[in-house]
C-alpha cells in the first residue's frame, strides 16, 4: 500500500520492543499500548466481525509525543490482539501528529478512518508557532490504511465565524438513517470555551458544515474535546471531554472530565436540546470516552483510564504508559446514564466464593479473598444494634498492611471515597476522590480489579469511580473494616482470561 518510511519504522520498532514486555507486566484484560505511550481511544468500531480499537500512541517513549494511531482487535472486548501501528504523521498536513478520531465501514467493505491532522509551523521572527488542525480521512482493509489524496477534507474555511483554527479536532463519523454521513467535531468558539460542530457528507469524503450542535458557553470547563453522538433509550447522548473544569461547574470535579450531555435533537435546527449533564466517572482516571454499538444492539463505552493532570503517577520501569477502561454497557434509567461492565466479563468469573450477611466490625480478612485480578460484588448494610459510620475496603494490600488502596463509605455523610494515597506512591498529585452516593439503607458495589486499576460500579452503575495505581504487583491482600458493625453480602470471583 505504499507505506511511508515513518510508518515502517514505527512498525518495526514496536514489534521489537513489545516482545520484551512480559504478559504479567501488563494488566490482565485492560488494553495498554503495544509499547510506549497511549491516550484517547480512537475509532472504536465493529468491522468484519471484530471490534477495532485504535488509540493515540507514541511508541518511542512513555510520555506524550508526536501522535500515531495504535491498533488492536478483539472478538469479546476483553482479549485484545495488537495489530501494527495504523497511521503516523507522514504528510504535510498531519506532520505534527494524527490526533483523535473515529472509524466506520464504507458500503464497499473498506474501513474509513477519520482523524485530526496537526500541522505546526514556525512564524518568522516569533517564538510562538502557528498550529492548524484539520480533519482528514484514510481508507483501509483493517490493517493497512491509505490517506485520501484530497486531504484534509474539512479545513478552517469550513468553520463558523470566530471559531479557532487551532482547537478544531476529534471527528466522530456516523452514518445517518438515509445513508449519508454526519461528523461531529470539537471546536473553540470566540468566547474561548467549547462547542460541537456538525458536518454532513454524501460519501464520507466531501464535507460541508451543517450546524452547531451545542455550545458550552463557559458552563463546564473550556474546550470540549472528543465528541461522540448516538441514540440511547429514546434520547440523544453527546459524550464529550471538557478541559479546565472548575469546582463550581461539575459536582466539585476539576480538570479534565468525561461527561454526557443528554437530550433530544430538534429536527429543524439540528440543535441538541439539553435535559441534563452528568459526569461519566467520579474517580481519578477517566477521559476521552467513545462508544460502539454491538451486533446485538448494546451501546458499549470505553475511556482512557488516565487523567492528564495525574500522568506523573506511574512506574518508571514499565515500558508502557496508559490503559483503557473496561468496556462498559450503558443504558438510561430515571434520567441518568447507568454503566455496567460488559457482560462478556461474566464468562471470565472463576472460583466463586459467596458470603451472606457477614458481620464486619474492626478488620476482617477472609480465606480465599485476595488477588489482583478480581470481581467483587458487595452489599453493605448497617447492623441495627451497632451502627457503623465508616466501612472500608482495602485492596492491593501488602503483607504487613502498610500499603494499600481503599474505598471508604461514610454512611453519615453519604459519600464514597477512592484512594491510592497509601499505595506506595511518592508523587504529590491527586490520589483521592470522593463522590456523593446518598444515605440509603444499603450500598451496592461492584468492584473490578485488574493488576494496576480499580473500577467501582455504585448502585447498579448509577455512578462509577475509576483509578489506576502502580503498587507492588505482589500486594494482593483484600480486607474489610468498619467502625461499628456492618453487614456484608459478598461474592468474590477470580477473573481468568
Ligand atoms: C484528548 C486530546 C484530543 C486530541 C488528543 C491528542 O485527550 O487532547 O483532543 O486529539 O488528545 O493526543
Amino acid at each position: 500500500m505504499g507505506r511511508s518510511n515513518k510508518l515502517e519504522k514505527a512498525r518495526a520498532y514496536e514489534k521489537k520492543k513489545a516482545a520484551k514486555i512480559g504478559a504479567a507486566d501488563r494488566p490482565a484484560f485492560h488494553l495498554t499500548p503495544y509499547v510506549g505511550w497511549m491516550n484517547d481511544p480512537n475509532g472504536f468500531s465493529l468491522y468484519k466481525g471484530q471490534y477495532h480499537l485504535f488509540y493515540q500512541y507514541y511508541p518511542y517513549g512513555t510520555n506524550w509525543g508526536p501522535m500515531h494511531w495504535g491498533h488492536a482487535v478483539s472478538h469479546d472486548l476483553l482479549h485484545w490482539e495488537y495489530l501494527p501501528c495504523a497511521m503516523t504523521g507522514d504528510k504535510e498536513y498531519d506532520r505534527n501528529g494524527v490526533f483523535s478520531g473515529s472509524a466506520i465501514e464504507l458500503p464497499d467493505g473498506k474501513q474509513l478512518l477519520m482523524y485530526t491532522g496537526v500541522r505546526e509551523d514556525k512564524i518568522k521572527g516569533k517564538k510562538k508557532t502557528r498550529i492548524r488542525q484539520t480533519q482528514c480521512v484514510a481508507v483501509g482493509d483493517g490493517v493497512d490504511y491509505k490517506k485520501y489524496g484530497s486531504n484534509p477534507v474539512i479545513t478552517g474555511s469550513q468553520l463558523p465565524e470566530g471559531a479557532s483554527l487551532e482547537d478544531f479536532r476529534d471527528p466522530k463519523i456516523v452514518r445517518a438513517d438515509d445513508g449519508t454521513y454526519l461528523c461531529y467535531v470539537g471546536s473553540r468558539p470566540a468566547d474561548g470555551s467549547g462547542q460541537i460542530l456538525v458536518y454532513q457528507s454524501r460519501d464520507g469524503f466531501e464535507w460541508k458544515f451543517r450546524n452547531v450542535l451545542i455550545e458550552n458557553k463557559n458552563r463546564v470547563g473550556l474546550m470540549w474535546e472528543c465528541p461522540d453522538v448516538f441514540s440511547l433509550d429514546g434520547k440523544t447522548v453527546l459524550f464529550t471531554s471538557p478541559q479546565d473544569i472548575r469546582a463550581d461547574q461539575l459536582e466539585g470535579l476539576t480538570g479534565n472530565c468525561g461527561i454526557a450531555v443528554v437530550g433530544t435533537v430538534d429536527p429543524d435546527t439540528g440543535k441538541l436540546c439539553e435535559e441534563w449533564i452528568q459526569p461519566m466517572d467520579y474517580g481519578i482516571d477517566f477521559y476521552a470516552h467513545q462508544s460502539v454499538k454491538t451486533a446485538d444492539g448494546r451501546r458499549i463505552m470505553i475511556g482512557w483510564m488516565q487523567n492528564w493532570d495525574a500522568c506523573g503517577e506511574r512506574n518508571p520501569k514499565q515500558k508502557w504508559f496508559g490503559q483503557m477502561t473496561l468496556p462498559r454497557e450503558i443504558s438510561i434509567r430515571n434520567g441518568r446514564i447507568l454503566q455496567q461492565p460488559a457482560r462478556e466479563l461474566l464468562a471470565c468469573r472463576k472460583h466463586p466464593l459467596k458470603v451472606a450477611d457477614l458481620p464486619v466490625n474492626g478488620c476482617v480478612r477472609l480465606p480465599g479473598v485476595s488477588g489482583r485480578v478480581v470481581d467483587l460484588d458487595m452489599t453493605i448494610r448497617p447492623d441495627e444494634s451497632d451502627v457503623f459510620t465508616a466501612f472500608e475496603l482495602r485492596f492491593a494490600e501488602n503483607e504487613d498492611g502498610s500499603r494499600y488502596c481503599s474505598l471508604t463509605y461514610d454512611r453519615k455523610k453519604g459519600t464514597l471515597s477512592i484512594s491510592r494515597l497509601h499505595s506506595g506512591t511518592c508523587r504529590a498529585l491527586l490520589h483521592e476522590r470522593t463522590c456523593r452516593v446518598g444515605c440509603a439503607d444499603s450500598l451496592h458495589l461492584r468492584v473490578i480489579l485488574d493488576r494496576f486499576s480499580a473500577e467501582i460500579f455504585v448502585n447498579d452503575g448509577e455512578q462509577t469511580m475509576t483509578m489506576v495505581h502502580y503498587s507492588d504487583p505482589k500486594a494482593d491482600g483484600i480486607s474489610f473494616r468498619a467502625d461499628g458493625t456492618a453487614r456484608l453480602g459478598l461474592e468474590k470471583y477470580d477473573l481468568a482470561l
